[in-house]
């Protein structure tokens, strides 16, 4: 019997000393003194052994017992720190490593640009508006006093979606459906997207933006929309810049004029920027047309009002100096960065 507790006791030990994890030393502690495990079975065996000789055993049984527990013990605070210490080796930081800039967007240049020309209106009373890009022929032509047979209405200008449904081609029509809200005085301005069938090259695309403003009020003249628009030049390309108006025709105002002003690189002596002339043109404008204003349901005895149109990417690639319109839309992120 004694030999055989040695026997155990020694295996015992050699199997805890070969263990190469915690759950294989849990395995030898349920083998050795688990319900079933070898030592229980050698204590459930006592019964057999004569009496005289059970202390003896038991004291053995014990001894065996607490000298396995002790090296399970041993051994698994020994695997705990081999482990704890292989895992942080594992997960060790360089906290010397210089750390990762995250990307960090920043506005595009004709959001820039977009939003200093509203900054600019805004400042002025001006209510910023907006208008659908889907849109009707009515709001689109109709009302703008584009009548069926104009050009502009053609199908090579217009994405249409039905007959009287087509992709906005200017941001007017939003004139149109402020006028006829019929809210007055009216002091807005609405920027967005326009669409026309156009090929891509460095100064069309078949979609762009403007911003349309729109004033309505009574006693309003030609004088105001001098005023405001020398005003806007001034304001957004420099204090020094002037205007000139030149005659020109829109079927949605009369007088209708174009706005040129004085170029911004030059000062107007002429060079590359102006294409050697001085000027450059910025935007169309004009007074109301009474037809317009009575299509939308204004007495143009009583109201009048001025309107113009910027292009956006115009004034974006003027203000960068940005040679060619399909920068704006590539959006290349070495183009982009540099703004
Ligand atoms: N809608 C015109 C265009 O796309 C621009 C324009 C001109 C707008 C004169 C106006 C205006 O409001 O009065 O060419």
């Amino acid at each position: 019997m004694k030999e055989k507790l040695e026997a155990m006791k020694a295996e015992a030990i050699a199997r805890i000393e070969s263990a190469k994890d915690l759950d294989a030393l849990n395995e030898i502690k349920v083998a050795m003194l688990g319900k079933k495990g070898e030592l229980t079975a050698v204590l459930k065996g006592m019964k057999d052994v004569p009496p005289e000789e059970r202390p003896q055993v038991g004291q053995m049984v014990n001894e065996a017992r607490a000298a396995i527990e002790e090296k399970l013990e041993e051994e698994r605070t020994k695997l705990a720190r081999m482990l704890r210490t292989e895992k942080l080796k594992r997960e060790t930081i360089d906290v010397t490593l210089p750390g990762r800039r995250s990307l960090r967007g920043h506005r595009h240049p004709n959001q820039t640009a977009l939003e200093d020309l509203e900054r600019v209106f805004i400042g002025m009373g001006y209510e910023v508006v907006d208008g659908p890009e889907v849109e009707y022929d009515r709001y689109n032509f109709e009302l703008l006093n584009i009548p069926a047979n104009h050009p502009a209405k053609d199908e090579q200008d217009t994405f249409y979606i039905t007959k009287d449904i087509l992709l906005r081609t200017q941001t007017s029509p939003v004139q149109a459906r402020v006028m006829e809200q019929g809210k007055l005085p009216i002091r807005m301005i609405s920027p967005g997207r326009v669409f026309r069938s156009d090929e891509v090259d460095a100064t069309h695309s078949p979609s762009f933006h403007q911003l349309e403003g729109l004033v309505i009020d009574r006693g309003i003249t030609f004088a105001d929309l001098k005023g405001t628009l020398g005003q806007f030049a001034r304001e957004f390309f420099g204090e020094k810049t002037k205007v000139k108006f030149r005659p020109h025709h829109f079927p949605f105002t009369e007088p209708s004029a174009e706005v040129d002003i004085t170029c911004f690189k030059c000062g107007g002596k002429g060079c590359r920027m102006c294409k050697g002339s001085g000027w450059i043109e910025i935007l169309g404008c004009g007074m109301v047309h009474p037809h317009v204003l009575e299509m939308c349901g204004i007495d143009p005895k009583e109201y009048q009002g001025f309107a113009f149109g910027i292009g956006l990417e115009r004034v974006t690639l003027l203000k960068y100096e940005i040679d060619d319109m399909r920068l704006l839309y590539e959006n290349d992120v070495r183009f982009l960065n540099q703004f």
